[in-house]
């Protein structure tokens, strides 16, 4: 019998085969999409430097689950962002609190992710207990005790230790630290000796803010050159890279990293990070004593970075990312100091309670223009 097709019939054909279009088109589309996520920054740059990021205790302790999610698919190094330092490891002369620290290790074995330890020696962030040390032998052996106690718990877990962090002033002399003051200039070289003595194989660096500037530059260089010479073993240098829109120039980027790479170091970029809020003092680095008060001309940007600002931020990464792959032969590892915008201490400093947007991801942990810049850069040839 020969069948007949009413308009109804024919209409819900139409509309069937509609929708069977549209569910493919959105199947493609998802599939691109994981595609496009597959892409990620630790394997655009695999071939370059590790990448990695600065960690904190809500994502060790798994509360920040997004922030883990995105630690895991985009980074193969990470560093604490504060829970190994002084203050935290060492509360009590002699008492040690590895609880934090463990769980730190533990997180980086199981998502198998580079671990670097920050910091074994630091005039910031330190005990209160360590100040308050009036003989010279006394402060000798607390350092000792710190450098070895710490270094070997971890031997063979970490793979390099910023062992002195911020030594320096800004015109290249040594910080008069409380280090500085008691134990004179061969804590440094101490220090160091006693982290490879507690681990032989671990890394070992120097690492430091505004290492661009040409004077703070000789005197990293000058430093690293007497260490070894008196026979300690430095692997690295870490430029942290707390940097702006408008500086360090680009020069003074390259002219450093091809400096201290001459030293026979690896270069690392340590605490990347690029305030886009203004900075009428013009103060660069990360010397954390210093806070201004807010203002709304000073915080200008609270409900969203505008589409201007946003795309100098973007210019301003792919330009650095394309110094670094010129240079990956010198540069070991870049690490961002923070997950996301909402997590920077850059809200903090110098001013507290702002919005600030140095990172590649926002708020929500999407990927921001300028991390679209810095993938663009692994992926062009051109660059
Ligand atoms: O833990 C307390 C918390 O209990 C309290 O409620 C809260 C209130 O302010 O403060 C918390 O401590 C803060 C701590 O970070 C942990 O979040 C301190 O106030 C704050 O000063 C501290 O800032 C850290 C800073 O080092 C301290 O010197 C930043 O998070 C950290 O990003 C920053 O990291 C340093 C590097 O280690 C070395 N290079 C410079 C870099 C930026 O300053």
């Amino acid at each position: 019998m020969k069948q007949s097709y009413s308009p109804h019939k024919l209409n819900k054909f139409i509309l069937l085969l509609c929708c069977s279009i549209l569910f493919i088109n959105c199947k493609q589309d998802q599939k691109s999409e994981k595609i496009e996520a597959a892409t990620t920054l630790k394997d655009a740059y695999k071939n370059h430097f590790l990448m990695g990021t600065a960690v904190n205790d809500g994502q060790i302790t798994g509360k920040d689950s997004l922030g883990v999610q995105l630690i895991k698919e985009q980074f193969n190094t990470i560093t604490p962002e504060n829970s190994m330092k002084w203050m935290f490891m060492e509360p009590q002369q002699g008492e040690f609190n590895f609880e934090m620290a463990d769980r730190y290790i533990d997180f980086s074995e199981k998502n198998n992710l580079v671990f670097i330890g920050h910091n074994l020696v630091w005039h910031s962030q330190l005990a209160p207990w360590v100040a308050e040390i009036d003989s010279k032998e006394e402060l000798h052996n607390s350092l000792k005790n710190h450098v070895q106690t710490i270094a070997s718990r971890y031997k063979g877990k970490i793979h390099g230790w910023d062992v002195v962090n911020e030594a320096l002033n800004e015109d290249g002399t040594l910080r008069n630290s409380v280090f500085l003051e008691k134990l004179g200039p061969e804590y440094l070289t101490n220090a160091f000796k006693w982290a490879q003595e507690a681990d032989p194989n671990v890394e070992l660096y120097y690492n430091d803010y505004n290492m661009t500037q040409p004077a703070k530059r000789a005197g990293a260089i000058k430093l690293v050159k007497n260490l070894k010479e008196q026979g300690a073993k430095v692997d690295g240098i870490g430029m942290q890279g707390h940097w702006s829109l408008e500086g360090p120039s680009l020069q003074e980027i390259e002219e450093s990293i091809i400096a201290y790479s001459e030293l026979g170091v690896k270069v690392m970029i340590t605490e990347l990070d690029i305030t886009a809020l203004p900075n009428p003092w013009d103060l660069e680095g990360a010397e954390v004593s210093q806070n201004f008060e807010g203002s709304e001309f000073m915080n200008p940007y609270t409900e969203q970075l505008p589409d201007s600002v946003s795309n100098k931020l973007a210019k301003r990464y792919q330009d650095i990312f394309a110094l670094f792959k010129k240079h990956q032969d010198k540069i070991s590892r870049v690490t961002f100091w923070g997950v996301n915008d909402g997590q920077t201490w850059l809200n903090n400093w110098p001013i507290d309670n702002r919005t600030n947007y140095p990172l590649l991801f926002d708020r929500q942990f999407k990927t921001k223009e300028a991390y679209h810049s810095v993938m663009q850069v692994a992926k062009d040839s051109t660059f």
